[in-house]
Parts: C-alpha cells; structure tokens; sequence
C-alpha cells in the first residue's frame, strides 16, 4: 500500500513538472481529412501525448476557406480564419502544420512561415519531392525544423526508421509499396482476374481511387515518396525529377496470372539502391516472388523493406493514408518538436538525416544504367523456330534466360488461333541492353503485338 502511495505522488510530481512548461501552439493550414484527425487524436491522447512530449501540444489557430465548416470541427475555443497568413502572422504560433497539398500555394505559405520563424510540419510529398532543396536550404538558414513523417506512406514511422532507427547503417536499398491507390488496384485486378480499365473505374466508385487518379496510377506520387526516402537513405539531395516513373496503366490481367503461374505477384514498387556508380531511383510495376512477405500486401496497404549493412532486410507495413493513420504521422512530428524546438539545431536530426554540409553528389543513375531483371510477353505467331529466333536475339545480347513458359496457342487465342503467348524470365541484365534486344525481337515478323516488359526484383 505504501508503495503504491509513493508510486501515485510521484506520476502526479510528475504530471506537475510536464504540465508547468508553456504550451505549443500550433496553426493548422488547411482542416480536411488529415487536420481533422490530427485535432481529434490530439484530444483523445492528450494525455498520453502531454507525457511524452513534457508539454501540452495545442492547435490555436486554424486557416480554411470552409471557415463554417472549420469551426464546426474544432468548436468555438480555436480561432478560426480564412486566411493562412494571419496563422503565419501570429506571434503565438509556434508550428505551422500544412496541409493544403499541391505544389502552389503551399510551396509560397510553407516558405512564409519559415521566414517568419516557424516550424512547419508537412504531409505534402509532391511539394517537398519538388521543392525540398529549397525549403530544407530555407529552414536551415532561420534555424527551424521542416518535418515530413506524414508524407511518406502515411501512418508508418518510416521516415523516423531511416533517419533516426537505421542510422549506423550503410542503407543499401529500399523498396516499397507506397501507394495504397494502386495496390488496391492491382489486388483487385489478381483477385478477380479483371483488366486494369474495370479495376479502376470500381475504385473510383467506391471512393478507393480519386476522380482524378492520374498521380496514384501513372506512378507519380509513388515517385514523390521513393525520392524522400532515397536522399534520407543515401545523404543525397531530392531529386524527384531524376527519377523514373512508369504506372500500371499498360497492365493486363494476363500479365497478372503468368506471373502468378511463374510464382511471382506484380505491385507497384518505389525503389531506391546504392549502387557503385550512382543510386537508383525508379517506380514501375515490378514482379515480385509472391514468398516474400512485401507481395502479400494486399489491398490499400503500404509497406516499405529497407536493406542496411548492419540490420540486413527490414520492413515497415501499415495504412500509407487515412485521417487518424496520417494524423499520427503529423502528431509525432508534432512531439519531436516539442522536445527539441529550444534546443539548439545542430544538436537536432537532420532534415535529410545528414548534416547539411556532409550531403553526397552521387548521381541518380540513368534508368538505361540500371540493372534488374525482367519478364517479357511476347505475342507471337505459333510456327517452328520462333522460339529460337528470340532466344538467339537473347544470346547474343548477352541475355541469360531464367525460365520460359508458353501458353497453348488455343488457351490463349481460342480454338484454332495461330498464335500464342511467349513469357519469358530473364536474370539480371543492364536495361540498355534489354530495350536494345527487345527493339531486335520486336521486329522479327512473327511477333505480333508490342513485348510487354516488366522489370523483377527478388529483393534478397
Ligand atoms: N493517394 C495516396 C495513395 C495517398 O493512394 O496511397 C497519399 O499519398
């Protein structure tokens, strides 16, 4: 009993100490799905939150042009405006949380409030995948923390993994699901054996994919996040437009089910490696071997492997988006900046995880540079010597062959076709040779339709 006395005085010594220190105030730019769950969690857990982070963390100030809408979503204690400057403007504010998106406004507003001494906190990928140079340069000079756990797959701590968990690691590759849209899709697509166009257009219409889904499906905002990840894994400045992006707009439900037959699925991959002479950077729908555990993420899920020297293969699995997923994200920056925001900033973390004046000019690698493998569909004519013809092609490019699998000419074009498909798995080649053999084969008469080529990682 005495000992539970002693415990109880000293939680409450404590809650005393932690709730003396004068609160955070923290401006919200924009309150839609993300900000509203970043203010509900922060009620819910405030408790928790306030133990963790030694002082209260409280959103003063909300900008929104739904300025009924806003103050309906955070009662009548908040100050709600219409304008984003007057959180800016407001000396009481501390940190600066947007969550507007895009690459407009939000690149003028997020600089603004660096001047203006602010932390900011982002969930804005496309912005800091374009503009990150600028801003990090921008905050370094004023002294302030840009944090940005939100903008890489969603509620997974990744970001925090790279640069604070991994950090005796000579990070050798990342690979990662970190787009939920399209992994949906593809999910979809394996599940119900149905064609891309079908898939998406169900998406759209249970509200899984956007009305505008080019970003998600074309591999954009993939893109934005493997670039965040790359310059935080190799110390290298963000260089999304480096990078090589191709969506799964051009898959077919039959490239989905030969790869199953091969014993491999296809997601959409984001991967970054360091390789001897520069660092990859590419998104583009990648076989997988459907054993590893990254293939059996299904669904809107996201998951990232990280390859270090020292740790081996990592991975990190969780929702990639979502309002209280995101919001825990924007919250965790919200307590590393508690903590830190009197210290001095060369005694805090690194924006891209090494100090400024130590980052790498090792080039993004041309995606003719790269080497993986591949699986290639070729529909051919069903006639003697087709097959020798494109293995021989193979050959001489130096080409070696990992498995072949042909379908009955009648399985694939119905009873009495005259052609048939031809997949093929090749081990690892360099892609100008591969684009350089498959414009060979392409031309032979007997292949009839454009070779569908999609790059394999067995991601050992
Ligand atoms: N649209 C993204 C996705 C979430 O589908 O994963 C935000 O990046």
């Amino acid at each position: 009993m005495a000992e539970l006395q002693i415990k109880i005085q000293s939680v409450l010594k404590a809650k005393t100490k932690v709730t003396s220190l004068k609160s955070i105030k923290v401006g919200l730019l924009g309150i839609g799905t993300v900000g509203s769950g970043v203010f509900n969690v922060l009620q819910r857990n405030q408790g928790e939150i306030l133990r963790r982070a030694g002082r209260r963390i409280e959103i003063a100030m909300v900008a929104d042009l739904d300025t009924a809408r806003a103050q309906a979503a955070v009662g009548k204690n908040v100050t709600v405006v219409a304008d984003a400057r007057a959180v800016i403007a407001n000396p009481e504010i501390d940190i600066v949380v947007e969550l507007i998106g895009g690459y407009g406004i939000a690149r003028q507003l997020v600089l603004e409030a660096i001047e203006a001494g602010k932390h900011v906190v982002t969930a804005n990928k496309a912005l800091l995948a374009v503009h990150g140079t600028e801003i990090f340069a921008a905050a370094n000079r004023k002294g302030v923390m840009v944090a940005f756990e939100a903008a890489v797959a969603g509620g997974i701590p990744i970001i925090k993994s790279l640069r604070e968990g991994l950090t005796a690691n000579r990070i050798e590759w990342i690979a990662g699901i970190i787009n939920g849209t399209t992994n949906f899709i593809l999910s979809e697509m394996r599940d119900k054996g149905s064609d891309f166009d079908v898939v998406l257009k169900e998406a759209q219409r249970l509200g899984y994919a956007e009305a505008d889904p080019t970003f998600d499906i074309e591999g954009v905002d993939a893109a934005h996040k493997a670039a965040l990840m790359s310059a935080i894994a190799f110390g290298v400045p963000v260089q999304f437009d480096k990078a090589y992006v191709e969506g799964i707009t051009k898959l077919g439900a039959k490239d989905i089910k030969y790869a199953e037959q091969l014993g491999y699925r296809i997601k959409l991959l984001g991967i970054t490696k360091q390789m001897a002479n520069g660092i990859e950077l590419r998104v583009h729908p990648c076989l997988v071997p459907a054993k590893r555990l990254i293939a059996n993420v299904e669904g809107a899920m996201n998951a990232v492997m990280v390859h270090g020297d020292a740790v081996g293969t990592t991975m990190y699995y969780g929702k990639g988006a979502g309002s209280e997923p995101t919001a825990s994200a924007v919250i965790a920056d919200l307590v590393d900046i508690a903590r830190l925001h009197a210290a001095d900033s060369a005694q805090r973390v690194p924006h891209l995880a090494f100090q400024p004046q130590s980052m790498s000019t090792t080039p993004v690698l041309d995606m003719g540079q790269v080497v993986t493998s591949y699986y290639l569909r070729l529909n051919v004519a069903d006639e003697a010597g087709v097959l020798a013809k494109v293995t021989g092609i193979l050959a001489e490019s130096g080409i070696s062959i990992d498995a072949v699998l042909q379908r009955e000419a009648d399985e694939v074009g119905g009873e009495g076709s005259t052609q048939t498909d031809l997949i093929i798995l090749t081990h690892d080649c360099v892609e100008a040779k591969m684009n350089a053999a498959l414009a060979q084969m392409q031309a032979l008469p007997t292949v009839l339709a454009p070779i569908i080529r999609i790059r394999k990682e067995e991601l050992v």
